[in-house]
């Protein structure tokens, strides 16, 4: 556990990309995920984009939508190395233009990351978003394994450990490193957890690659709390076996979470079933989606 958690007075999530646009919603949608996560403290307001997408292009038009100003971006945190979540990063930062611009993300988030189904592909950051790419954009890498604080109240998780057996099935990723190829468990999947006064707290993740339920565990061992109003983002249950995705929706129930907000790369069958197993407790997500807490 963290030592005195702070708390906020209210947290406000923007869908500014999801792969779903929503029924008649003048927003773009595409593979990827980007969450702007706007925290109220004392009267401050404090914006942290989680995710860039693979493509500013979406982001940005969304935004405009939105009536939201791209320069009003704090910092940029990254869930992990993956295209979907990645790819907007530079051309992010460029419409951001600031000379420094904190990016939150694993130590490991630089590594390639191959998949060789349906053929080989570096499906991690590429040059496009190497590292003096996003100096030259203004951003300034923050990269640490650790959990810990970026603002009072809003945390990152650090490596989330993996403790259920259901979610142990890997994606079929491969790092190469000195010549040796070895299976990757996607140790660098971080997520952002918001504590909000009275409320509970917020978990907000990217593609859960450390499997929901083991993300959700995490967040209340580390503040200490028990209470969970929201979890937001994508749940990567696309590929999961039908077992896996019903133990998920019965862990979720149980936790008494009053908000499970899925997409991105959820699944229709998973969503399905969580809306099935949580009721109204379920909502999908789509660009443009807004959850605000409370
Ligand atoms: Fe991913
Ligand atoms: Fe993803």
């Amino acid at each position: 556990m963290l030592q005195a958690i702070g708390e906020v007075d209210s947290v406000r999530v923007t869908t500014l990309l999801d792969d779903y646009a929503g029924y008649e919603t003048p927003f773009y949608a595409q593979h990827g995920i980007a969450l702007l996560v706007e925290i109220s403290s004392g009267g401050l307001c404090k914006r942290i984009l989680l995710d860039v997408g693979q493509s500013a292009v979406p982001i940005l038009h969304n935004m405009e939508i939105l009536g939201l100003d791209p320069g009003s971006i704090d910092a940029i945190f990254l869930s992990h190395c993956h295209y979907d979540h990645t790819e907007g990063l530079v051309d992010m930062l460029k419409a951001i233009d600031r000379e420094i611009v904190p990016v939150i993300a694993h130590t490991d988030i630089f590594r390639e990351n191959y998949i060789f189904d349906p053929f080989i592909r570096n499906i991690g950051i590429t040059a496009k978003n190497g590292i003096e790419a996003i100096k030259a954009a203004g951003g300034q890498m923050v990269l640490t394994k650790e959990a810990f604080e970026i603002a009072p109240g809003v945390l990152s998780t650090g490596v989330v450990p993996r403790r259920q057996d259901f979610e142990k099935q890997g994606i079929g990723t491969y790092n190469l490193v000195d010549g040796a190829i070895s299976g990757d468990k996607i140790e660098d999947d971080l997520s952002i957890v918001v504590n909000v006064k009275d409320v509970g707290l917020v978990v907000l993740v990217g593609c859960s690659h450390a499997g929901i339920v083991n993300i959700v565990t995490h967040a209340k061992e580390l503040t200490g709390i028990d209470r969970v109003e929201a979890v937001m983002g994508g749940f990567h249950l696309i590929e999961a076996p039908a077992e896996r995705i019903a133990r998920t929706a019965e862990a979720l129930k149980e936790m008494e979470i009053n908000r499970v907000v899925a997409g991105h790369c959820t699944g229709l069958k998973a969503c399905a079933e969580l809306g099935r197993v949580l009721g109204d407790r379920f909502q999908l997500l789509h660009s443009g989606k807004i959850l605000n807490v409370p």
